[in-house]
């Protein structure tokens, strides 16, 4: 068989491809994503969905110059598609997204020097290579830039070119130094046990950038470990403790002068599938467990069933960070810590933002289009 053809079947198209697969189109669907119903310019749907009848009845369908042509049989209606966007939208088929990319796992065995890297002058110098790095740093939810100017600023502006900076109430920039009254464990020279930051937001800021502006001071060594990799160990070692941790919402708060943030919320977030998508781990900044007495005992159980994975030197990865070197890594998935610091041995400076999720995912999408042979637009839009 080498020819596609098409089927009305009344309440849908069947279209058998040249492969001899057949996939099958509901009309209300089709009608739902008829090109005329989106706005030339926006590409936003602006047809009104109820104004369709339950199960429009196809009158027609036909080939013609690599698109189905589609007579309904309401209001004279006429529909077009491109066969390449119907084959790209086969429902049950999730469509391909160059963000949608699979964890690359990590132990301590990876080692700092395991950690992708790449240098400032080529990230900022090429949007090919401003990809390959980002698709590295959400591959391993990690990756240093080395080569920064000896500018405050070099690396708050390398993650402006990848996205919005997420503002918190530590600022849109925040400057990581040892300071007189503190509101924040971050701004001492305390030891930092492993952590991901601001659980206590409704929605905990993605990627962290911290850039490194001096680290002169004994001690301040910086400590990673992969939370995705803690929670699948978890889950083999310990499925009830993963359990409670993915189903248990619990309090995290963050409160000063001006501020006073809190949610609940479980450690492990699941996606719908039952894949670990986000791990919030914050023992600082955890509130006090409210969950009814005789559930306590089990959660606590739990908590320092992962607690106790994190201190475990098999997950971790050391390293000093050194100035002009700025590490970026997903702050929903990678913990972070530090060693602590004597200030009085040296000036350490980091300086940190945030770019969220889903404004890296973006940029990334945006790099990539085209390179899945749809062109930059078939893929990504309805079928003008
Ligand atoms: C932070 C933090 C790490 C460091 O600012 O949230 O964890 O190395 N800092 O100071
Ligand atoms: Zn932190």
């Amino acid at each position: 068989m080498t020819q596609t053809f098409v089927t009305p079947t009344g309440d849908a198209l069947a279209v058998t491809w040249p492969d001899g697969t057949t996939a099958e189109y509901p009309s209300i669907w089709l009608r739902d994503n008829c090109p005329s119903g989106f706005h030339a310019d926006t590409r936003e749907r602006v047809a009104d969905l109820l104004a369709l009848p339950d199960t429009p009845r196809i009158r027609a369908a036909g080939l013609n110059a690599g698109a189905v042509h589609i007579d309904w049989a309401d209001k004279g209606q006429h529909s077009r598609f491109p066969l390449d966007w119907l084959k790209h939208h086969s429902p049950g088929r999730i469509a391909p997204d160059a963000a949608a990319l699979p964890p690359q796992i990590w132990r301590g065995d990876l080692g700092a020097r395991g950690i992708p890297r790449a240098a400032h002058s080529t990230v900022q110098g090429s949007d090919t290579a401003l990809a390959d790095w980002l698709t590295q740093t959400v591959r391993y939810g990690i990756s240093i830039i080395g080569g920064l100017p000896d500018s405050r600023d070099a690396g708050m502006d390398a993650a402006r070119r990848v996205g919005f900076l997420r503002e918190t109430n530590f600022g849109i920039e925040f400057e990581v130094i040892s300071k007189p009254d503190p509101n924040n464990l971050a701004y001492t020279a305390l030891a930092l046990p492993l952590h991901t930051d601001l659980a206590n937001q409704e929605l905990p800021p993605g990627f962290q950038f911290l850039h490194c502006i001096a680290n002169a001071a004994r001690g301040g060594g910086s400590i990673f470990a992969d939370g995705f990799a803690i929670a699948r160990d978890l889950r083999e070692d310990h499925p009830e403790a993963f359990t409670l941790l993915a189903k248990t919402p619990v309090p995290f708060w963050f409160h000063d002068d001006d501020t006073d943030l809190r949610v609940h919320r479980s450690v492990i977030t699941l996606d719908s599938h039952g894949a670990v998508q986000e791990i919030k781990w914050n023992a600082h900044l955890a509130g006090v467990f409210d969950m009814p007495a005789d559930r306590m005992p089990a959660y606590y159980r739990a908590y320092r069933a992962f607690m106790a994975k994190t201190r475990d030197p098999a997950y971790q990865i050391r390293l000093k960070l050194n100035a002009g070197e700025m590490v970026v890594f997903d702050n929903r998935r990678v913990l972070h810590g530090r060693d602590a610091f004597d200030p009085a041995t040296g000036f350490r400076h980091l300086r940190g933002c945030y770019v969220d999720r889903g404004e890296v995912q973006s940029r990334l999408r945006v790099l990539r289009r085209g390179a899945d042979g749809l062109g930059a637009k078939g893929a990504h839009v309805p079928p003008f």
